[in-house]
């Protein structure tokens, strides 16, 4: 049989379920454990009742209190968080954020009722770098040919700098005026060449990559010249890779880059590692400086010495020279990002300075 003390709780947990707002949630709250509440007056109650009949009612006046008191707390919950869900509902997410022209100064402040803030909210729109965006738009390019893209470490061991790639120890470039040694023998790397040989080592012909990334040169740093620059390396090995290819390609993406009228100049040039090398020059009228010749990239084909050094480290005879040929280049980007967007000081990419990065924006 049921106590009237249970029939009590469940009306009272029907009530506050079905309580419609909070003005009718507190009605109850007050009928049921208000001082003179339903509840309440059972409390008083219990000094009229037997001894033994006390142990028994007390214990369930106990759950039936805190089971009206805990499912009153739920309800109010659920209330506030309608309340605030519907508030939010009212914010449009999709508007742009509250700007200032000038950063901080100058704008009249911002307030909103669910955080309670109320100041200064300056949410800029960020833009792309130059450089990456040089980067991208390259990227881009060479995708459509075909070229999957490399990565490899900015600190490097000499062997992957330059062993590898066929400079013998007194060349001059290895000299400590024009590289970063570090007091453990590695250096940074003086150009992107190291990851032709690290994509070599991990995977046998045929390779179509290119790699972008920093490299680094003792240089005195002048308007053209930065200890850090970027570059983008590109490699392909396959049968029958000829001089022709190359000059296609880096046609073809200097096209793409520059416009359709751009002349693409190859001159003869010397880099340890490819025979014969090539220095890349481009001339464009789109350009401001169009009516001159600017070098934008070294290239050439790839010496059999490489191919025989990431033979011997790979312990293979992957890149048999007689069988295999490929062409290689490393195209300077922040040259080619100066050309393109026309800036006059390779340092302006470094000094993270507002007023010029925004102009890219
Ligand atoms: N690594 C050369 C440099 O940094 C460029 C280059 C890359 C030349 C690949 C030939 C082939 O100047």
């Amino acid at each position: 049989m049921f106590h009237p003390l249970e029939q009590l709780r469940d009306e009272a947990l029907r009530e506050i379920e079905s309580a419609r707002d909070e003005q009718a949630l507190e009605a109850a709250r007050v009928r049921y454990l208000g001082r003179s509440g339903s509840v309440s007056s059972w409390g008083e109650q219990m000094k009229t009742l037997a001894k033994e009949e006390k142990p028994t009612v007390g214990k369930l006046l106990n759950e039936v209190r805190t089971a009206v008191t805990a499912a009153i707390e739920a309800r109010t919950r659920q209330f506030q968080s309608q309340k605030e869900s519907a508030s939010l509902g009212k914010i449009d997410i999709s508007l742009p954020g509250a700007t200032g022209p000038t950063g901080y100064s100058g704008y009249s402040g911002y307030s909103t009722s669910l955080t309670g803030y109320s100041g200064y909210l300056p949410l800029e729109r960020g833009s792309l770098h130059p450089l990456t965006q040089m980067l991208e738009r390259s990227i881009e390019i060479f995708r459509r040919m075909g070229f999957a893209l490399a990565d490899g470490p900015d600190i490097e061991d000499e062997w992957h700098c330059f062993d590898a790639l066929n400079t013998p120890p007194e060349h001059p470039a290895r000299n400590e005026q024009d590289t970063f040694y570090l007091p453990d023998g590695r250096v940074l790397r003086t150009h992107t060449s190291t990851v032709q040989i690290r994509t070599m080592q991990s995977a046998p012909p045929p390779i179509r990559v290119i790699a972008p990334g920093a490299a680094y040169r003792r240089d005195e740093v002048d308007a053209t010249h930065s200890a850090q620059f970027h570059q983008i390396e590109g490699l392909y090995v396959d049968e029958n890779v000829s001089l022709a290819d190359l000059k296609g390609t880096l046609e073809f993406f200097m096209r793409e880059l520059f416009g359709a009228d751009t002349a693409v100049q190859f001159r003869p040039h010397y880099f340890p590692f490819t025979e014969p090398s090539l220095e890349v020059y481009v001339k464009s009228k789109a350009l401001k400086k169009g009516e001159q010749w600017i070098e934008v990239a070294g290239s050439g084909i790839v010496h059999p010495a490489v191919f025989e050094a990431v033979n011997k480290a790979r312990g293979d005879k992957a890149y048999d020279p007689e069988k295999w040929t490929g062409f290689a280049f490393g195209l300077g980007m922040d040259r080619l990002a100066m050309i393109l967007f026309d800036i006059p000081d390779i340092r302006l990419f470094a000094q993270n300075d507002l007023r010029f990065l925004r102009q890219f924006a």
